[in-house]
C-alpha cells in the first residue's frame, strides 16, 4: 500500500518506505543477533548498506540514508548555492525550506512581517526561485517556524530526517529519527550522498505515573536537562518510553523533543501510540496513522533491549521546574524557585513573560494559557509584565484565532508576533531596558544562553512551561508560585489560580489559515526556465563558482598563513554575529576567515606577516594576496582544531581564499570532514610534538600528495624565507578512496557534477 510521506506532497512519488526499513532491519537482527531499541530500529532501518556496516553503539560511523530534508532561511542560503554548484537538476530526496529566522519582532505579528519581507527580499526572492527550479517545497514567511511545519506537515513515525537547524529532533514527537545537521550534510543528502553520523549510543527515559495539574510536558525535559546537563547527551539519543507517555499529547512529545538539543542529544524519540495516531488523524494523515499501526512492532523497543544509561521519572510525582539563568540545564523546582531568586539575587521583578516558539505553541499550549489567562481577566486582572505570545505555524494561529484563545490572551495584554522566531533567535527590539541593565524574561522557548534574546547580557532568561509563564506575567514576578501562592483582583479579593486546562487538538479540526506554501513546478521543463534570483550587486547573495580541481602536483612554497595556537573552534575560523548576514556570500563572509586565531608569532588575533610583503596585515586579506599571487598556502594548527558548530563556512573560506592544506595536531571531525569536501587536505602531525617545530614564517612542500592513498603519509619540508629547509615533518590522514576523489575533483561536490555529466 502506498502512503504519501506528506499531504503536501500528494502524488509526488514520495511515499512512506517501511518495507526498506523493515528489510535493512531482518539483515542487521541476524548481524547483531540482540534486542535493539527503538532509536536503532529507526537508526538501522536507513542504512545505506545493511550487509557491510560497522555497527557500534559509539564507536562506529554509519552511513545512512534519511527520508527527507529540512532547511530554514539562514542557513539554507549557503546550503542552496552549494546545491546549486553541483549541477543536478533537482534534489535527490523531499526537501523544503521554511522562512522563519529572518523577521524581527517589532510591534506585532502583521507589520513586522511586512518590514521582514522587504528588509529580506532579495534573500527571500533568492530561496522561492531556487527552490521552484530544484523541486524544493518552499514555506514563505509567516508561514511558520520549521519545526512546527515540519510536525504538521512532514514528520511520521519510523522516519528519518535531517535538518539544518539545531531543533529538528522536534520531530521526535512523531517518532521521528530528526537530527540538526550542518548545511554540508544537508548538501549531502540532498545530491544523493548518504549522511554520516556517529552510531549514537542509546539513553533510556522510563516515565511513570501521569503529569496532571500544573505539570507539563516541558516539565519533563527541564528535569532531564537538569540531570544530564548541557553535556549529558553527546552522541546519544534520548529515547523516552514506559506507560507515562500515554499521558503525553504528540505535541507535548515535540516540545520534549525539540529540547533534547539543550543537552547535546543526537536527537529523541518516542515510541508510536494512539496520540500520535490522533495528531496525525488531526492533521489529516489518518492514512499515515492506518499504516504505522500495521508496522507497530517497528515502531516500539524490543522487549530486553540495552540502553547506554537509564534514568526514570514518575510524572505523578514531577514538579513545574524553572531552568535558568544563562544556561538552560541549570534546573530549579518551583517550590524552590523564589528562594533561589532570591539567594542568587536574581532580579525578582518579571519584565517581559513569551510564550511560543517552535517549543511550546501547541493548540494545547496556547489552550492552557488562554485558560490562565481567562481566569485572571474574570478578576478583572491584566498582565503586569510585557507579555508576547509566538504561533508557531500559520495554522496554529488561526486556529487560536478562530478558536478564542488569541482574543482571551490579547485581552489581557498580550502581543501576538509573527509566525516566527523572532526573540527565540534574538531578532527582538526590545525597548523596555537598555542594554547592560539587569533585569528578568520568562519564555517557553527552549535556549537561554547569554544575550540570545535581545543581546543583553545583562538579561536573566529563564525557560519554563507556557503554564507558568502566563501566570507570572499577571503576578509581574518571578517568585510567585501559582500553585500556592494568591493574587488579588480587581474587587481587591484574593484568588488562587485553578489548575489550567487545554484541549489537545481543536474539536472542529486545525484552520489552515492564509496559503503560505508553494510547490515547485512538476514539470521539468518548466522547472528549467526558472532563473535563481540573485542581483549582481547584491552583497548578502553570490553564486558559487566550482573550485578548481587539484592540479595533480605536490603542492610547494606554500606560505604559513597563520601558525594558530591554543583553541580554534569554527567561532575563531569563521566569527557569527553581524557576519551571519553575509551567509549566502562566500566572497563577503570570507572576510572573517580566521579573525579570532590566535597567531603563535605575535599571539595576536587577525595579524599575520606577510611573506610577500614583508608586512603584518589581517588574516583574511593576507590569504587572498597568497591566492591572487598564485602562492596556496596552509594553516599550522593545535588540537581539536575546528571544534564547536558544523558551519561549512569554517572550511569554504578557507578554500575560498587559496588554501591548499590545514595541518595540525588533531581535527574536531565534522570540520575535518567538512574540509575534505571542500577539496582541502585536513593532515595530522604523525608525531604531536612536531607542532613546535614549525616557525609560523614558513614555507613549506608538501610531498606525498601525488601518492595520496588510504592511510598513506605526506612529508611536510618546513623552509625558511630564505627557502633553506629546517625541518622534515611526517604527517598522516584519515581520506578513505571516495574522499580522495573529492580532493581530485576540487570538491565533493564538483565530483558530484562530473558524475552527472558522464
Ligand atoms: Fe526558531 Fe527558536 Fe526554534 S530560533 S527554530 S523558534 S529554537
Amino acid at each position: 500500500q502506498k502512503v504519501d510521506m506528506s499531504v503536501v506532497e500528494k502524488g509526488k512519488g514520495y511515499y512512506i518506505n517501511y518495507k526498506k526499513m523493515a528489510d535493512n532491519l531482518e539483515i542487521v537482527r541476524s548481524r547483531l543477533n540482540r534486542p535493539l531499541t527503538l532509536s536503532e530500529k529507526i537508526v538501522y532501518g536507513h542504512l545505506d548498506d545493511p550487509h557491510g556496516q560497522d555497527i557500534s553503539r559509539g564507536n562506529s560511523y554509519l552511513k545512512l540514508r534519511p527520508d527527507r530534508v529540512a532547511c530554514q532561511d539562514a542557513t539554507a542560503q549557503m546550503a542552496l548555492l552549494q546545491f546549486m554548484s553541483a549541477g543536478l537538476p533537482e534534489v535527490a530526496v523531499p526537501t523544503t525550506v521554511h522562512c522563519d529566522h529572518l523577521i524581527e519582532a517589532q510591534i506585532g505579528g502583521a507589520k513586522d512581517l511586512a518590514r521582514a519581507k522587504e528588509i529580506n527580499k532579495e534573500v527571500y526572492d533568492f530561496l522561492a526561485t531556487c527552490t521552484a527550479k530544484y523541486g524544493i517545497g518552499f514555506w514563505q514567511p509567516g508561514s511558520g517556524i520549521i519545526h512546527q511545519i515540519l510536525l504538521e506537515n512532514y514528520a511520521f513515525p519510523g522516519g528519518m530526517m535531517i535538518g539544518t537547524d539545531s531543533h529538528t529532533p522536534n520531530a521526535g514527537g512523531l517518532g521521528m529519527i530528526a537530527c540538526g545537521v550542518g548545511g554540508a550534510d544537508a548538501v549531502d543528502v540532498m545530491a544523493d550522498i548518504p549522511w554520516e553520523l556517529k552510531c549514537p549510543k542509546v539513553v533510556g527515559v522510563e516515565l511513570k505515573g501521569k503529569l496532571s495539574g500544573w505539570t507539563a510536558p516541558k516539565d519533563i525535559i527541564l528535569k532531564v536537562a537538569g540531570e544530564l546537563t548541557v553535556k549529558g547527551g553527546t552522541g546519544a539519543i534520548i529515547e523516552y518510553k514506559g506507560p507515562g507517555v500515554e499521558s503525553l499529547s504528540a505535541t507535548g512529545m515535540g516540545t520534549i523533543c525539540n529540547m533534547g538539543a539543550e543537552i547535546g542529544a543526537t536527537t529523541s524519540v518516542f515510541p508510536f501510540n494512539d496520540k500520535m495516531a490522533a495528531y496525525l488523524e488531526a492533521t489529516k494523515r489518518g492514512d499515515i496513522a492506518k499504516l504505522a499501526k500495521g508496522f507497530q512492532s517497528y515502531l516500539l523497543p524490543d522487549q530486553g533491549a540495552e540502553y547506554d544509561r537509564h534514568i526514570e521519572i514518575n510524572l505523578s510525582d514531577l514538579e513545574p521546574h524553572i531552568n535558568g539563568p544563562f544556561t538552560p540545564d541549570l534546573a530549579t523546582p518551583l517550590s524552590k524557585f523564589a528562594e533561589a531568586v532570591k539567594k542568587n539575587d536574581w532580579p525578582a521583578e518579571l519584565k517581559v513573560g513569551l510564550i511560543g516558539s517552535c517549543t511550546n505553541s501547541s493548540y494545547e499550549d496556547m489552550s492552557r494559557s488562554a485558560s490562565i489567562a481567562d481566569e485572571a481577566l474574570k478578576h478583572g486582572l491584566k498582565v503586569k509584565s510585557k507579555f508576547t505570545i509566538t504561533p508557531g505555524s500559520e495554522q496554529i494561529r488561526a486556529t487560536i484565532e478562530r478558536d478564542g484563545q488569541m482574543e482571551t490572551l490579547s485581552e489581557a495584554g498580550g502581543v501576538v508576533l509573527a509566525n516566527a522566531c523572532g526573540p527565540c533567535i534574538g531578532q527582538w527590539d526590545r525597548t523596555d531596558v537598555k542594554k547592560g541593565e539587569k533585569n528578568s524574561i520568562i519564555t517557553s522557548y527552549n535556549r537561554n544562553f547569554t544575550g540570545r534574546n535581545d543581546a543583553n547580557p545583562a538579561t536573566h532568561a529563564f525557560v519554563a512551561s507556557p503554564d507558568l509563564v502566563t501566570a507570572m506575567v499577571f503576578a509581574g514576578s518571578l517568585t510567585f508560585n501559582p500553585l500556592t501562592d494568591s493574587l488579588k483582583g480587581a474587587d481587591g479579593k484574593e484568588f488562587k489560580f485553578s489548575d489550567p486546562a487545554g484541549i489537545e487538538l481543536p474539536a472542529s479540526g486545525y484552520d489552515p489559515g492564509e496559503q503560505t506554501f508553494s510547490a515547485p513546478p512538476d514539470s521539468m521543463d518548466e522547472r528549467a526556465e526558472i532563473k535563481v534570483a540573485i542581483a549582481p550587486d547584491s552583497d548578502r547573495l553570490q553564486f558559487l563558482a566550482p573550485f578548481k580541481a587539484w592540479d595533480g602536483k605536490n603542492p610547494t612554497n606554500c606560505p604559513v598563513l597563520i601558525k594558530a595556537v591554543g583553541k580554534c573552534t569554527t567561532d575563531h575560523i569563521s566569527a557569527g554575529g553581524p557576519w551571519l548576514k553575509y551567509r549566502g556570500h562566500l566572497e563577503n563572509i570570507s572576510n572573517n576567515c580566521l579573525i579570532g586565531a590566535i597567531n603563535a608569532e605575535n599571539e595576536k588575533a587577525n595579524e599575520v606577516y606577510n611573506q610577500m610583503t614583508g608586512e603584518f596585515g589581517a588574516v583574511p586579506a593576507t590569504g587572498a594576496h597568497y591566492r591572487d599571487n598564485g602562492r596556496p598556502w596552509v594553516v599550522i594548527g593545535d588540537h581539536n582544531y575546528g571544534e564547536g558548530s558544523s558551519r561549512e563556512h569554517a572550511a569554504l573560506e578557507p578554500r575560498f581564499l587559496g588554501a591548499t592544506a590545514i595541518i595540525t595536531r588533531s581535527f574536531a571531525r565534522i570540520h575535518e570532514t567538512n574540509c575534505k569536501k571542500q577539496g582541502l587536505l585536513p593532515l595530522t602531525f604523525k608525531n604531536d610534538a612536531d607542532y613546535d617545530k614549525v616557525q609560523p614564517r614558513s614555507q613549506v612542500d608538501l610531498e606525498g600528495v601525488t601518492e595520496f592513498a588510504p592511510g598513506s603519509e605526506v612529508t611536510m619540508v618546513c623552509k625558511d624565507l630564505e627557502g633553506k629547509e629546517y625541518a622534515r615533518i611526517p604527517l598522516v590522514h584519515s581520506f578513505n578512496e571516495g574522499q580522495i576523489a573529492w580532493h581530485r575533483a576540487g570538491s565533493a561536490l564538483n565530483l558530484m557534477a562530473q558524475k552527472a555529466r558522464e
